[in-house]
């Protein structure tokens, strides 16, 4: 049912710095920031040939990775993102099989645009999931 691995996500507290390490040091294409209020997280993507990886910061006071990155100064990899056809049937197929999704289980929109729903890390040997419909 899961396409393509879209995205790595990697949290930090300082997104300029990691974008630094990411543009400078490995000499990668790094996207401008984007601020997603209703997610709390500034993101930039980091475009590779095969794969991107979404480095994020916490923005606001509330922020969904605030919690994450108090367990872990340095940063992390904080969730991988999946692709499926339809994000909907994804959701309900697995909830059916046990899984869980996070919040209300509604997709809202992601950094792309494009529908997109969290799946509880204790399903998924310890992982956050994103799905986004594409
Ligand atoms: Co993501």
């Amino acid at each position: 049912m899961i396409g393509k691995l879209n995205h790595v996500a990697i949290a930090t507290a300082d997104l300029a710095e990691a974008v630094k390490v990411y543009r400078e040091m490995l000499g990668a294409e790094v996207s401008a920031p984007l601020d997603l209020p209703r997610h709390g997280v500034t993101t930039v993507f980091v475009t590779l040939p095969n794969i991107k990886i979404e480095l994020m910061a916490p923005l606001g006071d509330n922020s969904p990775i605030a919690n994450f990155l108090a367990r872990r100064p340095a940063g992390g990899m904080h969730h991988l993102c999946f692709e499926v056809d339809d994000i909907t049937a994804a959701r309900d197929r697995i909830i059916a099989a046990g899984g869980s999704a996070l919040g209300d289980g509604k997709p809202t929109t992601g950094a792309h645009g494009k529908p997109v729903l969290f799946l509880h890390p204790k399903d998924f040997c310890g992982t956050l999931i994103e799905l986004e419909e594409v």
